[in-house]
């Protein structure tokens, strides 16, 4: 099967590759390089082309016949969403949807989309199941929302199966140490907190100790980005067998930790003090966000092979000492 990943040079996008080549599936990388970078991409095809232009996406789909797509290809700052609203739904929904109507003229019918967390806002429960309510405090999190439902819209009128992965905390590196998590500027917290831990900065300002959690601090489901992307394949496998139905998972362990926790695992994992400052909360942070697996273990059978955090943190860490200035170009 030959797969379309859209946005495959990013940091999920680049795994996702990854595992798709290791698991034998054709691949095609459609990037733009805004902020993916080339050298991630291990293998397939490769595309340089951005979703806003139609004609690139048509010449595309006539050359690689392609079976299926994944798509990573969009903005994902929460805090640069909340002031430029235009750029997150014209990348988002106005790019996706150049995506989508590429995919029906070639009658390309599966589609595996990258979603979020950030659609639900701030959680009326937790863990946060798939069907809860859904008010997103971020232009982020409504873009991708928007997309879900145009989703739904175009499996009943033209047939596209789809599956939606709503992603928690995706962090840590691939086996091969060849890719890793690499973004300019960094906003992500295990990254600064293991770039504390290098040296090249020189503490970590933890965004708010007043949060109503046990420690003061945020809490967060880090979900591994090896086993993220396995449960793209298997959201893949269910949509291609008869009569499949779409359907959306929300993708998490279903454990939270603290800000305060990462970075004392973080410290045991490098061996290293990580200096900390306490600073103002960030706009827009939920104090918890906790996933329940329960639906996708269930209904796929997903099983995450990195369970403990401390192999999270350390599978990042390798990969941060090795890269201390990321990719290379
Ligand atoms: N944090 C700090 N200091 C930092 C960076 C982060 O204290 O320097 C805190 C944040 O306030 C948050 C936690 O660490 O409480 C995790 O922050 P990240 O930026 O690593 O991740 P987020 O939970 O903010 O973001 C993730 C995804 C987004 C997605 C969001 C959905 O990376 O793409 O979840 O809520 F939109």
């Amino acid at each position: 099967m030959k797969v379309l990943v859209a946005g495959g040079a990013g940091y999920i996008g680049s795994h996702m590759v990854a595992e798709l080549l290791d698991s034998g599936y054709e691949v095609v990388v459609f990037d733009n390089l805004s902020k993916g970078h080339r050298e991630a991409v291990l293998g397939g095809e490769f595309v340089e082309g951005n979703l806003l232009d139609q004609n690139k996406l048509d010449e595309t789909f006539k050359k690689y016949k392609i079976d299926a797509v994944m798509h990573f290809a969009a903005d994902s700052l929460v805090g640069e969403s909340m002031t430029k609203p235009d750029k997150y739904f014209r990348n988002n929904v106005v790019g996706g949807l150049n995506l989508l109507d590429a995919m029906m003229k070639y009658e390309v019918k599966k589609f595996i989309f990258s979603s979020t967390a950030a659609i639900f806002g701030e959680p009326d429960k937790i863990p946060i199941e798939e069907n809860n309510t859904k008010l997103p405090t971020n232009t982020y999190g409504e873009s991708k929302l928007a997309f879900e439902k145009i989703l739904r819209w175009y499996d009943h009128a033209f047939g596209l199966k789809y599956v939606c992965l709503r992603y928690f905390n995706a962090a840590g590196a691939h086996k091969t140490g060849k890719i890793g998590e690499d973004h300019n500027p960094e906003s992500h917290l295990i990254p600064i907190v293991l770039q504390v831990a290098l040296g090249k900065r020189e503490q970590i300002d933890i965004f708010g100790d007043d949060y109503k959690t046990e420690d003061g601090t945020c809490v967060r489901d880090y979900i591994h980005i090896t086993d993220l992307a396995q449960a793209h394949i298997l959201g893949l496998k269910k949509i291609s067998v008869d009569n499949a139905q779409s359907t959306q998972y929300n993708l998490g362990h279903g454990q939270g930790l603290s800000v305060k926790q990462i970075i004392k695992v973080s410290e045991e994992v490098t061996g290293k003090k990580i200096k900390v400052k306490i600073a103002p909360r960030r706009a827009g942070d939920p104090a918890t966000l906790i996933a329940s697996s329960v639906k996708i273990k269930k209904e796929l059978n997903w099983k995450p092979q990195f369970e403990d955090i401390h192999k999270i943190i350390d599978s990042a860490w390798q990969w941060h000492k090795n890269h201390p200035n990321g990719y290379s170009k």
